[in-house]
């Protein structure tokens, strides 16, 4: 690890760490459904948190499901997906037997379907590994041995280890970037200096408060747009008289997409196709694709003529890299067929709304709810069952 030390030549390490954890007792969020291992033990003590452990050995595949579902996502928007999932999938053995498209169906509309797939995988992995070893299937405890895994990185490892096994760990995600870079006034701090400055501050007393209270403070107080007035580290702040001058990001640089997507109806159900891109999720045809400013159209349908289709509405949504501006249309379905050359005509199959919906296939059947209220009424009661 390169020097850094002249960073922390006159802070103050232990009243860092004690106005942190004072503030997270008044005000942290202790009662998100995965910060279990402070419900059932000490954390400040290692031998409370192993009996803890002992007689709960499933906290940890519950923390490792929420820290996959919380990359890049809010805590607000994980709630009910956690839920869902581990009522479907209670334990890391019940997941290891699950079908990737169960998986998926639950995972639909959260985005980066990858983190399902890998979830599985993993899941799959420890039980084989676990069935050769001839003990219960579980999660590695050491963070090595974690970052193997499909899926879990630098960040999530020190998270699963520390949350899930109360193994003090230091790690740091975009939120304690964010606090670091302001405290230290770094505009743009590299990897090499987060990991020291985390490891640096690391309250080895209590690791796992530590660290929540950290992801805390950068969702509640230290946001983009900061509550630099409540924050209980104000004092010690290098950087609070111009917050946004830290941690300071190039710009995302998105290219802007129209899509013209087909949604056919008939009786409740759909025709869509599994895309193998949107991890086999229905998702509905492109029968046109124009990609702004690059000069670039690419028709899977030549010569369609949009303006003759019945359109049903324009929805706007964001991936990793594109900004798409999806117009979703209802075709006469007697003519289906002229759309045939389309990619993913061949495997189109009529389903219902309870099938695992791509993020476009959900927004294209807002658009037809909206449109067709009679008909949305049908379905919802219909599946209600
Ligand atoms: N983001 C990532 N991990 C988190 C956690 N354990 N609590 C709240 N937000 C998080």
């Amino acid at each position: 690890m390169s020097d850094h030390s002249t960073l922390l030549a006159s802070f103050q390490i232990h009243t860092f760490q004690t106005k942190l954890l004072s503030w997270y007792q008044t005000s942290g969020r202790k009662n998100l459904p995965w910060r279990i291992l402070a419900k059932k033990a000490d954390t400040s003590n290692q031998d409370s948190i192993s009996s803890a452990l002992k007689e709960n050995p499933n906290i940890p595949y519950l923390v490792y499901i929420s820290e996959i579902m919380l990359q890049q996502t809010q805590v607000s928007t994980v709630l009910p997906y956690f839920q869902k999932f581990i009522t479907q999938f209670p334990t890391l053995e019940h997941l290891a037997n699950a079908e990737e498209k169960d998986v998926l169906a639950l995972w639909s509309g959260l985005g980066y379907y990858s983190r399902a797939r890998n979830l599985l995988k993993t899941a799959k992995i420890c039980a084989k590994e676990c069935q050769k070893q001839n003990i219960p299937i579980t999660l590695p405890s050491q963070r090595e041995a974690l970052k193997k895994l499909s899926g879990i990185g630098e960040y999530s490892s020190g998270a699963i280890a520390c949350f899930g096994f109360g193994i003090n760990e230091s790690f740091w995600d975009g939120n304690i970037k964010r606090i670091l870079s302001r405290l230290f006034a770094i505009p743009i701090a590299s990897k090499s200096q987060l990991n020291f400055l985390s490891y640096k501050l690391l309250n080895h007393i209590n690791a796992y408060e530590h660290n929540q209270a950290l992801l805390d403070l950068g969702s509640l107080i230290c946001k983009k747009l900061p509550y630099c007035n409540l924050c209980p580290l104000n004092s010690m702040c290098q950087g609070k008289n111009s917050p946004t001058s830290y941690d300071i990001r190039p710009k995302k640089n998105y290219t802007e997409v129209s899509l013209h997507l087909l949604l056919p109806y008939q009786n409740n159900y759909f025709a869509l196709f599994k895309d193998k891109r949107y991890g086999l999720l229905y998702t509905p045809l492109e029968i046109g694709c124009e990609i702004k400013d690059s000069g670039k159209i690419f028709y899977n349908h030549q010569n369609c003529d949009y303006k003759k289709l019945k359109k049903l509405g324009i929805f706007k949504h964001t991936r990793t890299h594109y900004k798409i501006t999806a117009t979703v249309y209802q075709p006469n379905n007697e003519n289906l067929s002229i759309f045939k050359n389309v990619i993913g005509f061949d495997t189109l199959e009529w389903v219902d709304n309870q099938a695992p919906l791509s993020a476009l296939a959900q927004k294209s059947l807002l658009l037809f709810n909206q449109q067709n209220p009679k008909a949305s009424a049908t379905i919802t009661s219909k599946n209600r069952g």
